[in-house]
């Protein structure tokens, strides 16, 4: 008696954990509520918390070095010279730096200054970090033994301002060169707000996951700008969905804002995936998750994991000490 109804107990849970969808719980830029953004302090400390996705900023350096940085240039609110002295305004490109030179500049704090300290109070600073290089990241896991988790890697071009850059077809083959070298083709994602990088991810490596970023607020639109959408113009398709499935992605990922509910159901009728960014309010996130959304992308993956229990959605495995 005792064993069947254990058994149907059994049954049961594993019928509802096959019922629940997968949800993508990503770190934003590691987990930047919580440590110095893009560093390994924050992708271990995300592992800690438990994700299933590290997401991250791509930029290469003067000697073809690719590392994971949000912004092109280095940035006066995150980074202290070699003598400690913050940067007093916008710092050089990465492009023009070698990776010895921007081994020189420690990212792991804000300057408290800032307007960006006041956004993120609850960081905790690790003094000494540097821009981590790509394969330094993807061997810090490795040796972690984090082998579900997955990256979201944005390849961070600007159209508008090509000369920041590598172009979008030797900035790709870099990308997919260190990708390939770590053996993570498989666990890795590449996003952009720029789909022409996006195209030539599928053209150099068919099947790997590209994510299409938007970004639809009252002063940026990059679906109504074919600069950034490689000609695709939202004006043109039902939905934003529609324009994404016709670029050929698997996942769409919009700003939190702009997300509807109509648009999030187009877009998982047409097969794709929705994940949106970057989602730190516990309202919003329940909501979204009560759509049904595929994943979130949080700076505070922490504050996520609770509403994805209460739901019964599964939880990524803690990884390293909390
Ligand atoms: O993954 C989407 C999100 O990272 C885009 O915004 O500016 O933080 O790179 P940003
Ligand atoms: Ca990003």
């Amino acid at each position: 008696m005792r064993s069947s109804l254990i058994g149907s107990l059994l049954l049961g849970l594993a019928a509802a954990a096959a019922a629940a969808p997968d949800f993508d719980l990503q770190g934003h830029r590691g987990t930047r509520g919580n440590a110095p953004e893009n560093t390994i302090a924050a992708f271990e400390k995300a592992l800690a918390i438990g994700v299933s996705t590290l997401e991250m900023d791509a930029a290469i350096t003067a000697d073809g070095v690719v590392v994971v940085s949000h912004d092109p240039a280095l940035t006066p609110a995150i980074t202290r010279d070699a003598s400690g002295q913050w940067l007093k305004g916008r710092g050089p490109l990465i492009r023009s730096l070698t990776l010895a030179q921007l081994q020189a500049y420690d990212v792991g704090r804000i300057d408290p200054a800032s307007d960006y300290a006041r956004q993120f109070p609850t960081q905790q600073a690790k003094d000494g970090e540097r821009l981590p290089t790509l394969a330094s990241v993807f061997a810090r896991v490795k040796a972690l033994g984090a082998e579900h988790v997955r990256f979201d890697i944005e390849t961070k071009i600007t159209p508008t301002a090509p000369e920041e850059t590598l172009a979008p077809e030797p900035f790709v083959r870099a990308l997919l060169a260190v990708i390939r070298e770590a053996g993570m083709t498989k666990r890795v994602m590449i996003q952009s707000f720029d789909f022409r990088t996006l195209k030539l991810v599928q053209q150099l490596e068919p099947g790997m996951d590209t994510v299409y970023l938007t970004v639809r607020t009252r002063t940026a639109d990059n679906l109504a700008d074919p600069a950034w959408t490689a000609g695709l113009m939202l004006r043109d398709f039902p939905s934003p969905g529609h324009l994404v499935k016709a670029a050929g992605g698997t996942v769409w990922a919009p700003n939190q804002g702009s997300l509807t509910r109509e648009d999030l159901k187009a877009a998982q009728q047409l097969g794709l995936k929705v994940i949106p960014w970057t989602v730190n309010d516990l309202a919003v996130a329940d909501r979204f998750i009560e759509w049904g959304v595929d994943g979130i992308i949080s700076d505070y993956p922490e504050r996520i994991r609770p509403l994805m229990e209460k739901r019964g959605l599964a939880l990524p495995p803690s990884i390293g000490p909390r």
